[in-house]
């Protein structure tokens, strides 16, 4: 009698607890476990593919208002799924025993980003970098290098872009001497020029000592050749830059987009017809903004803006996220996702993450929200 018990009490539970959903999928804005339980710590990330795996990089992220410097570097996930992530450690360390270091601890180090170069067989992060106890005016790039995708990485160098060099579509005005009206100044902030930034020469301000480079992506082309995109001259404009063979500097060869309309957090993808699509943002520093879009026929433009991809609620806010990068799906056909960031900065380590699928309809992009999705999407 006790066992037929048993099984009148234990059927009816089983039913119920069993899951709805078979298999894991990606739940947008919710914590997100790595292999550990403990909620992934790779803010501003990026994603490289390499070897069957995927690898996503990002900024290690502490407890308080002290964790939007710093403190640790960048960690590094490993996955074959893109649901479930290894914790593989901290990939770059901020440097602990020399507060003169360009990456000393309590630096900047933001939304870095790696790529593999197939001709010298190293992994390269880039990162923006703002150095220690100077708020945001450094407004450089950083370069580190690795064997693996693992790391460790080295520190090489960090730099302001292209010192000496005008972009391919300098206008004339910029090679004139400059006016001693244009001050060295920060907003960081929408529109934190006095004027558009044409009737001023920003530009022409950082020739020798080099561009500014602050929000930025890393894009590798169909023939290997690797760009760095950042926000530059007072963030009021987008450089998109040539790197060396190497993938380890400038090659010198750059152009200016988009002057006056501040894009923040730039990233660009490809698809099979040859287009590029920008995706970025408003400059209005945590707080979340309308996304931007835009689309070439060659990465040297020109760009056209076709406005925010978001549709539905919040997708003026960007469904309360900025984006980090556009991560192609591997073995599917023009699959890409919007990966993007709610930033946290009262607990830096909180924030979560926005994954969505983008949609190319009629040569636009479209972003819905979805409380839950899973990449059969795609199919
Ligand atoms: C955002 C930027 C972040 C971070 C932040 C600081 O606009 O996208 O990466 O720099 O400003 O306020």
């Amino acid at each position: 009698m006790r066992k037929y018990f048993f099984y009148l009490i234990s059927i009816p539970l089983l039913m119920h607890c069993k899951p709805e959903k078979n298999g894991p999928g990606f739940k947008p804005g919710e914590a997100w476990p790595d292999d550990q339980g403990v909620h992934i710590n790779a803010h501003g990330g990026g994603i490289l593919y390499h070897d069957n795996t995927y690898f996503w990089y990002g900024e290690h992220k502490i407890e308080g208002s002290a964790g939007n410097k710093a403190q640790v570097g960048v960690h590094v996930y490993s996955s074959g799924n893109l649901y479930e992530w290894k914790d593989e450690g901290i990939a770059l360390e901020v440097v602990k025993d020399d507060p003169n270091h360009d990456i000393a601890q309590g630096c900047i180090l933001e939304r870095p980003k790696v790529i593999y170069n197939e001709k010298t067989g190293k992994f390269v992060m880039w990162f923006h970098l703002e150095l220690k106890d100077m708020g945001y005016d450094a407004a450089r790039s950083g370069v580190a290098v690795s064997d693996s995708p693992l790391g460790p990485f080295n520190f090489v160098h960090s730099l302001r872009p292209n010192a000496g060099h005008w972009p391919v579509n300098a206008k004339d005005f910029h090679k004139s001497p400059v006016a001693d009206t244009v001050k060295e100044k920060y907003c960081g902030g929408l529109g934190c020029l006095p004027a558009h930034v044409d009737t001023m020469n920003i530009l022409g301000r950082d020739y020798e000592k080099g561009q500014m480079a602050r929000d930025m992506n890393l894009f590798v082309d169909d023939d290997g050749i690797a760009y760095h995109l950042y926000s530059s001259e007072e963030n009021s404009t987008l450089h998109i830059s040539q790197l060396s063979e190497d993938y380890l500097t400038y090659s010198g060869k750059y152009a200016r987009f988009f002057p006056n309309r501040y894009m923040e957090a730039p990233a660009i993808f490809k698809t099979s017809k040859g287009i590029y699509y920008f995706i970025g943002s408003d400059c209005t520093g945590w707080a979340p903004n309308a996304a931007r879009s835009a689309s070439a026929n060659s990465i040297w433009g020109p760009w056209t803006e076709l406005g925010n991809p978001c549709i539905g609620e919040n997708a003026h806010l960007t469904f309360l996220s900025q984006s980090t990068y556009i991560l192609p799906v591997k073995g599917k056909k023009d699959a890409f996702i919007y990966m993007g960031d709610r930033w946290t900065p009262k607990n830096p380590i909180d924030g979560k993450y926005v994954w969505l699928p983008i949609d190319i309809v009629n040569d636009r992009l479209e972003i819905r929200w979805k409380d839950e999705w899973d990449l059969t999407y795609f199919e």
